[in-house]
């Protein structure tokens, strides 16, 4: 009776278990394959190895959009390593949407535009390559991409896959347009796992905008992922996608980033502190550094702000923990976020339309009340000994400034 009565308990208790891990997996909806691997304790289709830092480089679509061909796909590449930037870290030429045929070949394989892209995608890549860049290439999750000039590859994820990784493409940026109403995490994995099987390793970027969280999936199938709509050169579109972006900062971590979209650096729409604003903050919450202006004739302004070493190494930093907003009053806001070495990036950026002063406390960034550190000016290069309790400092209207904090031993 006992002993029936145990093995009635345990057999209720097992069923109990599948339940709950069932829920669970039809809870998440997302369909990972069976030999997913475990990455930092949580599954993994995507053990790629890539984006351990976040990327950084640069993309066609904020300042072209779809007036793009191989010429100017060329003279970028030759532009990035001639200016500097290419050897500051900024390796990924990335094409956007517009470089292909509004058909596929008879045998359903995407084909370069004959009349912009005559060379092929293989020869841009041959050639970035030889200069020591990688090439990123666009695609979306859908029957055509956003300009609706060429093919989405839904129903096609292994054969593209296998096309960009024979013409030795390092990057994919996959978009959302045109998805027949089939859920992201129906479509996304499937690219992920065509990329998996490619035999090239490829960065997967995700740009499903941030419609069904992606954070909260994403990581598991991807190296970043969009959480916001598409930028704009304008303020408003600008602090409103690092607000989203905010959201989501618990999620990222070496190999997976939230993406707040492209920057828009040097492309004429904001002033110069709105720009450094901009850098800055995309820099302390480790997006991906995309440079979205036209690169060949970048003024010096801009190359100043996108050539700040100090800040590329808050993005770059080998913890990768995201830096995020810990503070606001009223239009001034502290963001703040940790780095190797015990070390502190701080941000005051005053939002306002008038100079302030801000302050960031030390309980606020996360430092012990009785710390000493010396604290660098990331943009003025100048360091302040000797500091404690807090850093003070008058900001102007839509400006930052940024520090980093080492503590005394
Ligand atoms: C979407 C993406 C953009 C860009 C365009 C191209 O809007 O979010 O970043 O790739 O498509 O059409």
């Amino acid at each position: 009776m006992l002993s029936n009565d145990g093995g009635f308990i345990s057999r209720l208790i097992i069923w109990l278990l599948v339940v709950v891990v069932a829920g669970t997996a039809h809870a998440a909806r997302i369909h990972l394959p069976k030999n997913t691997s475990v990455v930092n304790g949580r599954p993994s289709l995507l053990s790629n190895g890539l984006g351990l830092t976040p990327p950084m480089g640069w993309n066609s679509w904020n300042h072209f959009g779809c007036k793009i061909d191989e010429r100017l796909i060329r003279a970028t590449a030759d532009a990035m390593v001639s200016s500097g930037l290419a050897g500051l870290g900024y390796k990924y030429i990335n094409i956007d949407d517009c470089w292909g045929e509004l058909n596929r070949d008879s045998q359903g394989h995407l084909v370069p535009k004959a009349s912009t892209f005559p060379s092929g995608i293989k020869a841009l890549a041959n050639y970035v390559h030889r200069k020591g860049l990688k090439l990123g290439i666009y695609s979306d999750a859908g029957i055509q991409t956003c300009s609706k000039t060429m093919p989405g590859s839904l129903g096609h994820e292994e054969q593209d896959a296998k096309t960009f990784a024979s013409w030795g493409v390092d990057y994919l940026k996959y978009d959302n347009c045109e998805n027949t109403g089939i859920g992201p995490k129906e479509r996304f994995p499937k690219m992920s796992k065509a990329l998996l099987n490619s035999g090239r390793r490829i960065f997967f970027s995700l740009c499903e905008w941030g419609q069904e969280d992606p954070a909260t999936w994403a990581p598991s199938i991807g190296n970043s992922w969009r959480t916001t709509g598409d930028i704009e050169d304008n303020w408003n579109r600008m602090t409103n996608n690092a607000d989203q972006n905010d959201n989501w900062a618990s999620h990222a971590r070496p190999g997976a980033w939230n993406d707040p979209d492209m920057l828009e650096v040097g492309n004429g729409g904001m002033t110069k502190e709105e720009y450094r604003s901009h850098f800055s903050i995309w820099a302390l919450v480790k997006a991906p550094l995309l440079i979205g202006c036209d690169v060949q004739s970048i003024d010096r302004a801009t190359f100043e702000l996108l050539s700040n070493k100090e800040v590329i190494a808050v993005n770059q930093d080998k913890l990768g923990i995201q830096g995020r907003k810990v503070k606001k009053y009223g239009d001034l806001e502290v963001w703040a976020g940790p780095l190797a070495h015990k070390r502190v990036a701080v941000i005051l950026w005053n939002r306002g339309s008038s100079p302030s002063n801000i302050t960031a406390y030390w309980s606020d960034i996360g430092l012990q009340p009785t710390t000493i550190v010396d604290a660098r000016d990331l943009w003025r290069h100048s360091t302040q000994s000797g500091v404690k309790y807090q850093l003070s400092a008058q900001v102007e209207s839509h400006a930052v400034n940024m520090y980093i904090l080492t503590p005394h031993a």
